[in-house]
């Protein structure tokens, strides 16, 4: 059995007030939710606040970003204890935009990959293909690529705690969502190549969200795919509303896993 996990990545949104506003919004509607692992992904600047405000909940925090050096002078950056320290169990490493614009690259996820597991932190690794990639053919074999390349030289142990999101770059932001078909695709390719690197019985127990335009209106069909455990979420986890539905996606559907 694999909890599903929903995720709200907030990326460049919220002021330190409006992200306490929002998990204030959420938190009351989702209290009793054991069966889904909540996760918020805020701004550094505002990790510590919503983190304390969550504390004793059932939402945990995640960083949208993380170092691989323990300190020193490298300025801009934060290293993996102080996500620690901020509050955090998880952090998202890799997103796409990280790697469209900030220079990110299988070898650095890595890097940010180890860091993050060397101090307790449950990564979440971002993969997916471009649209020329998709329409040249190449999704499998881009995906396969980023996966084995994040994931390289970890153990066995710590490919088990870590959790994959394949998100579609054509599909961030655009309202253009994978059809569930095509989603479940790839999930099934990324469980197989993770049981390649690792064994079966740790790749069944993988989670593998989808991300990119997930909304209320989609999340139940792509929840019910047999492959898709959970979503990263934009857009529409920056309102109170949305994001409560889609903790709250139709488990009935999705039961079998
Ligand atoms: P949207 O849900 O806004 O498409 O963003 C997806 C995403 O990039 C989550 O990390």
């Amino acid at each position: 059995m694999r909890k599903p996990v929903i995720a709200g990545n907030w990326k460049m949104h919220n002021t330190i007030s409006e992200a306490l506003d929002l998990v204030r919004g959420v938190k009351p509607q989702v209290e009793g939710v054991t069966d889904v692992e909540i996760i918020v992904s805020p701004v550094y600047t505002a990790l510590a606040s919503v983190a304390a405000e969550l504390k004793g909940s059932n939402i945990n925090v995640a960083s949208q970003n993380i170092f691989w050096e323990e300190k020193g002078a490298f300025t801009g950056e934060v290293a993996p204890n102080m996500i620690t320290d901020a509050g955090c169990t998880h952090a998202i490493i890799g997103h796409s935009e990280r790697r469209q614009y900030f220079g990110e690259t299988d070898q650095t996820v890595n890097k940010r990959v180890k860091a993050a597991l060397s101090v307790g932190l449950i990564p979440i690794v971002c993969v997916g293909e471009t649209l020329e990639e998709r329409d040249s053919g190449k999704t499998i074999a881009v995906v396969d690529v980023q996966v084995k390349g994040g994931l390289v030289e970890l153990s066995a142990e710590d490919i088990a705690k870590i959790i994959i999101a394949y998100e579609p770059v054509w599909a961030i932001g655009t309202g253009k969502t994978a059809t569930p078909d095509m989603a479940e695709e790839v999930h099934k390719q990324i469980r197989s190549v993770v049981a390649d690197i690792s064994d079966a019985s740790i790749a069944d127990g993988t989670r593998i969200l989808y991300g990119g335009s997930v909304k209320p209106e989609n999340v139940d069909d792509l929840m019910a795919q047999p492959n898709i455990d959970g979503a990263l979420v934009g857009g529409a986890a920056l309102k109170v509303d949305s994001f409560v539905r889609l903790v709250k996606f139709d488990q009935k559907r999705s039961a079998f896993k």
